[in-house]
C-alpha cells in the first residue's frame, strides 16, 4: 500500500517537474501569450498532458491492486473511537515493527524477535515459523521444565547454546494462527461455552467438547461471572486451549517466543532469575488491545448459490457439532464488541480428534489427542499468509482444506465418513464455503 503511494507520488512530482521546465522555457522567452501563439508549442503542451495523463493510466494498470477490505485481515474493527484507534495503532506498531535485540532484551534464549516475524499480515502462518513444545504427556504438568520445556526456544544470542529437545521427550509442533476477531472470541461468556460442552456425551451424538480448565496465574482478572471448578477455570487460546485470555496469551509469548519479560512474566525463561520489565506494561497492554479489536473475517462471497449449498451440507453431516456457526459476545467497553452476534465456526472446547491427531504432548488438562476446535473464519484466505498453499491443521500437515477434513478422526469420525461419502459436487461445495469464509 505504502509502495503504491510512493510510486503516484513519484509520477506526479516528475509531472511537476516537467511542468516547472516548460514556464521556465516560457519565462525565457518573455511573453506567454507569444507562445500560446506558437502552434507547435501548444501541440507540444498537449502532447505533454496527454501523455501525463496516459502515464498515470497505465502505471494504475502495472502497480497492484490495493487488496479489498475483504482480502485484509490487520485492520481494526469499526466503529473505534479516536483514542480508540490510537490504542490500535500502538499496539499494531509493538506488535509488527518493535525487533528485539541483545540491547533491547532479546534472549539469551529465543524462538524469534518480533510477534510479526511469525504473525505477518495476521494472517496463518507458514511452517517454517512454527513452535515447538515438548515435555508434558498428561495433566500431572511438564516432566521437562529443568530441560527447557515446555517451549523449545532453538535460538540463542551470541555465547548462549539454543536448546535441544531432550531425549524421550514427546513433542508438538504448532503453526501460528490467524489472530483476527480474537476479541470477540475473548468476550464469550464461560456460560455459553459451558452451554456447548457435552462431557458424557449426553445427547449421543458421539461428541463431547470440554472445557481446557486451568489453574491461572495471580495476574489474570478475571471475566464477569466467571465459572470456576474446584480452583481452575475455563481457558479458550491456543491449540490446546491453555490460555485464559489475549493478555495471558500476548505475556507468555513474550517470554517463552522472545524471552522478553514483562511485570507480569517477571522471570527469565534461561535463567529462571527475576529480571527487571524488558517491555513496559504500557506496550504490552497496548499490543492486547490491538489483539482485541483486529477485525472479523469478512466472507467474500456468501450469496454465491454453491456456496449456500455448501453451508447446508456442512451443517447437515455435522461440522457445525464443534465448528458452531455463531457466537455472542457480553458487555465490552468497546462499543463494536459488545453484546455482538458474530461466526467464527468455533465451539471454543477441546475434541478427541483421535490417534491420528495425537502427538503425546499436551498443555493443561487436555489430553493428548484432544485439540481446540479453530474457528473456520479467514481460512480462505490461509494461501494468501501461506505462501499460497495451505497449512492446515495445527501443525500445517493438511495441504488442502479436503485433507485437513480426512485427516479428523475420533469425536469427528462420524462427520468425516459422511463428508467422504459426499458426491464429487457436494463435495466440492462445501469446499466453496469453507474457502468463501
Ligand atoms: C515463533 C513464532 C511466534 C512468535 C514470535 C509469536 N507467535 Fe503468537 N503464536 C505462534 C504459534 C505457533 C501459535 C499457536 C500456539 C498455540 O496455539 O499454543 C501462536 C498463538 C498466538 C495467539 C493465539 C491465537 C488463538 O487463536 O488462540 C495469539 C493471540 C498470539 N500468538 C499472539 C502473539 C503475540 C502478541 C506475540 C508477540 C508478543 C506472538 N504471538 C509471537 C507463533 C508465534
Ligand atoms: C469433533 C469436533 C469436530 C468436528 C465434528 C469437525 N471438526 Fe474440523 N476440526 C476440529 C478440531 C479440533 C480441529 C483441529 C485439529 C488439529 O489442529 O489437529 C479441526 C480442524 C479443521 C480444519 C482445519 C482448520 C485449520 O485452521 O487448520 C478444517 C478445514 C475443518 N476442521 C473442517 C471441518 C469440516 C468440514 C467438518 C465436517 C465434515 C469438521 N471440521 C468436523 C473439530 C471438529
Amino acid at each position: 500500500m505504502e509502495q503504491h503511494e510512493n510510486s503516484f507520488l513519484k509520477i506526479i512530482l516528475l509531472e511537476l517537474s516537467n511542468l516547472l521546465l516548460l514556464l521556465i522555457e516560457l519565462i525565457r522567452r518573455r511573453t506567454i501569450i507569444n507562445y500560446i501563439m506558437n502552434i507547435r508549442s501548444a501541440y507540444l503542451l498537449i502532447l505533454l498532458i496527454a501523455s501525463g495523463i496516459f502515464m498515470l493510466g497505465s502505471c494504475k494498470k502495472l502497480l497492484p491492486a490495493t487488496p479489498a477490505n475483504d482480502q485484509l485481515l490487520d485492520g481494526p474493527v469499526d466503529g473505534l473511537s479516536f483514542e480508540q484507534q490510537q490504542q490500535f495503532l500502538k499496539g499494531d506498531k509493538a506488535f509488527n515493527k518493535q525487533v528485539f535485540t541483545t540491547v533491547t532484551g532479546l534472549g539469551p534464549v529465543f524462538v524469534a524477535n518480533s510477534c510479526g516475524s511469525c504473525h505477518a499480515g495476521d494472517g496463518k502462518g507458514h511452517p517454517s515459523t512454527t513452535l515447538t513444545r515438548f515435555g508434558q504427556t498428561d495433566s500431572s504438568g511438564n516432566s521437562f521444565l529443568h530441560l527447557g520445556g515446555p517451549q523449545l526456544q532453538n535460538r540463542a544470542i551470541p555465547g548462549f547454546d539454543p536448546e535441544v529437545i531432550p531425549a524421550g521427550a514427546s513433542f508438538s509442533k504448532f503453526t501460528p494462527p490467524a489472530n483476527t476477531g480474537l476479541g470477540f472470541l475473548e468476550l464469550v461468556s464461560d456460560q455459553d461455552i459451558l452451554a456447548l460442552s457435552d462431557p458424557n456425551d449426553a445427547n449421543g451424538d458421539g461428541i463431547s467438547g470440554v472445557p481446557n480448565w486451568i489453574t491461572l496465574p495471580s495476574y489474570i482478572i478475571l471475566q464477569t461471572n466467571a465459572i470456576s471448578q474446584g480452583g481452575r477455570y475455563i481457558c479458550r487460546f491456543g491449540k490446546k486451549g491453555a490460555a485464559y485470555n489475549l493478555l495471558n496469551q500476548t505475556v507468555n509469548a513474550y517470554n517463552q517466543d522472545m524471552g522478553i519479560t514483562s511485570l507480569y512474566s517477571p522471570f527469565d525463561v534461561y535463567s529462571g532469575l527475576e529480571t527487571d520489565p524488558e517491555i513496559s506494561t504500557k506496550d504490552l497492554n497496548a499490543v492486547v488491545f490491538y489483539l482485541q479489536t483486529l477485525k472479523a473475517p469478512v466472507q467474500r462471497t456468501p450469496n454465491d448459490p454453491e456456496v449456500l449449498s455448501g453451508k447446508q451440507l456442512f451443517s447437515q453431516i455435522g461440522c457445525e457439532n464443534c465448528h458452531t456457526q455463531t457466537l455472542k459476545t457480553g458487555y465490552s467497553l468497546v462499543t463494536p464488541l459488545s453484546n455482538k452476534e458474530f461466526h467464527p465456526y468455533t465451539d471454543l472446547l477441546l475434541h478427541d480428534m483421535g490417534p491420528g491427531l495425537d502427538d503425546g504432548y499436551t498443555e493443561g488438562n487436555a489430553k493428548t489427542y484432544e485439540w481446540r476446535t479453530p474457528p473456520l473464519w479467514g481460512i480462505g484466505l490461509s494461501p494468501a499468509s501461506q505462501g499460497g498453499s495451505y497449512f492446515l491443521l495445527h501443525d500445517g500437515r493438511a495441504k488442502s482444506i479436503e485433507e485437513a477434513i480426512v485427516l479428523h478422526g475420533g469425536e469427528a469420525t462420524n462427520s468425516t465418513n459422511q463428508f467422504q461419502s459426499l458426491s464429487t459436487s457436494d463435495k466440492k461445495s462445501l469446499i466453496k464455503f469453507l474457502s468463501s469464509l
